[in-house]
């Protein structure tokens, strides 16, 4: 199993295999499983939506498979009118100063959000590409170096939309200047950008329309796993102090569920893929969300809907320094 990617493909073949009434044990046999893996599968079924256990008949351990689903999507089971509409955008992972930044979509992402009329994107961290003193290949990656030269660039480029208020953390990256020299990004970005407001590093909870989002830059290593990581980060979460909305940044994949009645989104990143990425074998998706969401007046959520943006190839600026010198700043006034 541990060389097995656990993506939706493979337990949807696997769920394919789990006949209804079929032996348990075979089924272990068949694909070399043990229980403690087993139960971890079953556990992946049910967070995609399939309803599955595991009954016992006439002493033999058999699944049972039942019709109605989990879906993503709750139905509303209240009047549209006496509910709170809330649309807002969310992006992460920008990383200035990498050759790979694809400043150019984040720019047709806030043009998308202006002609929506959204007043609030979210941005889950590494807003730079940072300066990793333990590796010594990076610099050879970027094409703007230190501080003064990132920190320059999100004040002067990162668009600037009427009516639009960017709200970020600061994620691994963007900490690697705190721990060179104690600088902050948010200290000068935010002083210069009043369209733009800092709440914190690695994590921040917000309320928006009395809905509890929670953003988390989580940072350590990713997985091959979409759902493997993001759902031990709602498992940490307290029962009483759950967001309604948890945002993750970092991982630079896109994936969105619910777990412990919490919304996750793996919010996709604004870089192409990067050396380290290529050597350690990790996807790298780009794009973002936009996120339509009715609450009622103490701020539960009855309709959700988040809708996926993605950007393919074709779409990205992949040539050193291309983005650099051809992008603009997007300035709607
Ligand atoms: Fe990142
Ligand atoms: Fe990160």
């Amino acid at each position: 199993m541990e060389e097995k990617s656990i993506d939706i493909e493979y337990i949807n073949k696997l769920y394919k295999y789990m006949k209804n009434n079929s032996s348990v044990e075979d089924f272990m046999e068949k694909f070399h499983i043990n229980s403690n893996e087993l139960n971890g599968i079953l556990e992946l079924c049910r967070l995609y939506g399939k309803n599955i256990e595991i009954i016992k008949t006439d002493n033999t351990l058999v699944f049972k498979k039942s019709l109605s689903k989990n879906t993503i999507t709750t139905k509303p089971n209240m009047d549209y009118n006496k509910l709170i509409h809330t649309e807002i955008c969310v992006v992460s992972d920008t990383h200035f100063g990498n050759i790979h930044q694809q400043l150019h979509l984040l720019n047709k992402v806030y043009k998308e959000a202006y002609n929506r009329g959204i007043d609030t994107v979210l941005h889950c961290g590494d807003m730079v590409d940072g300066n990793y003193l333990n590796r010594p290949e990076q610099p050879r990656q970027q094409f703007l170096h230190g501080f003064d030269e990132q920190a320059s660039y999100v004040v002067d480029m990162y668009p600037k939309v009427k009516g639009i208020t960017t709200k970020y953390i600061l994620g691994s990256h963007d900490e690697t200047h705190y721990k060179n020299g104690q600088a902050t990004i948010n200290n000068w970005v935010s002083r210069i950008r009043k369209d733009m407001v800092y709440l914190g590093q690695d994590s921040a909870s917000i309320n928006i329309n009395g809905i509890k989002i929670f953003m988390d830059h989580p940072g350590g290593g990713s997985s091959q796993s979409i759902s493997y990581k993001p759902q031990k980060r709602i498992e940490i979460l307290e029962s009483n102090h759950k967001p309604k909305i948890l945002l993750i940044g970092h991982y630079h994949k896109s994936y969105s569920f619910v777990y412990r009645n919490v919304r996750g989104i793996e919010v996709p990143c604004f870089c192409g893929k990067t050396q380290f990425q290529r050597k350690q074998g990790l996807s790298n998706v780009v794009g973002a969300y936009f996120l339509n969401i009715y609450s009622d007046s103490k701020g539960n959520i009855q309709y959700f809907e988040p809708e996926e943006i993605l950007f393919n190839k074709n779409d990205m600026w992949d040539e050193a320094g291309k983005d650099k010198n051809k992008v603009k700043q997007l300035v709607i006034k």
